[in-house]
């Protein structure tokens, strides 16, 4: 390959389907065909091969699933430790609860006696989740379809929740949109798009859950991720929202505390088995990830889970504030610069 070839990045050369769904990125690899490098677009993107001609340097992705990484095996087993009616009675309001991290979340409360009600885009994902919560735990569930990023929506979800039930106790704010994208290639419409899902989302329900949570002396839980801790390729959009999570778990601490509401956030670092590890570390990446993670596994949909029944109990009652980093350890490691076996054949030889 020629030098000048060799500054290219690969060109996912958009499927004409695709391109009216997503037209600023169509444009920018019209545009900038030389240093177009987009992932996970169809959620089929996998076995790169490249091949040269005189201009530019092509790369063709050919349609293989991908599968999000298994939960490792040696993961805690799925017996809680905590008491399993220390929620009892309590009614906890999840948003993006219908798969996922959330689901986990969901399914850790209603073990504890929580009910639930959960609110999503996707009408028949929340039917589903709410059955299967209601006859495994025995709790009352409820749901509404809505999108986070619509303020009545929002609003029109929580008052309907109150009115099924009564009070509301708990809220997680877990709904969220990620993809892969540098940013010199994503649209301002993309960047606000999950701006919009996170951080205003967030806001929005922290916003019209107020009312409910100060008559309960409630407790509000938002999912944030471990990515802006560090300058994370590819993640910025998602790194800018998660720390504005992050800021307004402070802040709303600070602002409802009076009220009898605490608010804490939980930091997920990758979970096996999720949506989220399916678009951000597909197959091999997520192997070699893994051996970066100082707790070597994957976490599991149950560590977020009772992580988050922590905070919901009498245990967390004097915390307020914090994010809860559930990562084992991912953000802070860092490869090694040599690899161990040359670093053990240095001291082996500095010894002799
Ligand atoms: N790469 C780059 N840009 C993307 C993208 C991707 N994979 N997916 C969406 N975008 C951009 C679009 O190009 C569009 O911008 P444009 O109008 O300038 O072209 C903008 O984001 C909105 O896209 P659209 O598909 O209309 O938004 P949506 O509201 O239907 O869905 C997401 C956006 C982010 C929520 C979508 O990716 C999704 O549905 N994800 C599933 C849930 C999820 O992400 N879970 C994450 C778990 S961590």
């Amino acid at each position: 390959m020629r030098l000048r070839h060799m500054r290219l990045c690969f060109e996912l050369r958009l499927r004409a389907p695709m391109a009216p769904k997503y037209p600023s990125l169509a444009r920018a690899a019209a545009l900038e065909p030389a240093v177009c490098f987009c992932f996970s677009f169809e959620k089929l993107l996998s076995e790169i091969s490249v091949k040269e001609n005189t201009s530019k340097c092509f790369c063709t992705a050919k349609k293989t699933k991908l599968e999000a990484p298994m939960a490792d095996t040696t993961a805690p087993d799925s017996s809680s430790p905590f008491k399993s009616d220390i929620l009892k009675g309590k009614v906890a309001f999840i948003t993006g609860g219908g798969s996922g991290i959330n689901f986990g979340i969901a399914q850790a409360l209603a073990a504890h006696g929580a009910h639930i009600a959960m609110m999503g885009r996707r009408e028949e994902v929340l039917k589903k989740a709410c059955e299967e919560l209601a006859s495994k735990f025995g709790v009352k569930t409820f749901f509404k379809a809505g999108d986070v990023r619509d303020a009545d929506q929002c609003a029109a979800a929580l008052k309907a929740t109150n009115e099924n039930f009564g009070h509301i106790d708990i809220l997680v704010n877990g709904a969220a949109g990620n993809f892969l994208a540098p940013p010199e290639l994503l649209s301002p419409n993309g960047f606000k798009t999950v701006i919009d899902i996170d951080l205003n989302g967030t806001f929005n329900m922290c916003r019209h859950g107020y009312q409910y949570l100060k008559a309960s002396k409630g407790i509000i839980i938002n999912i944030s991720a471990n990515l802006h801790y560090v300058g994370t390729l590819f993640q910025s959009h998602v790194s800018a929202a998660k720390a504005g999570v992050d800021a307004l778990t402070m802040n709303l601490a600070a602002e409802w505390g009076h009220e009898g509401i605490r608010v804490n956030g939980i930091a997920p670092g990758p979970i096996g088995d999720t949506e989220g590890m399916k678009r951000l570390a597909p197959g091999e990446a997520g192997e070699k990830l893994k051996k970066l993670i100082p707790l070597q596994r994957f976490g599991s949909v149950q560590d977020i889970g009772l992580a988050a029944v922590f905070l919901c109990s009498s245990a967390a009652s004097y915390i307020t504030g914090e994010t809860l980093v559930v990562d084992g350890g991912h953000w802070f490691a860092k490869p090694p610069m040599v690899p161990r076996e040359i670093v053990e054949k240095m001291m082996a030889a500095s010894r002799s």
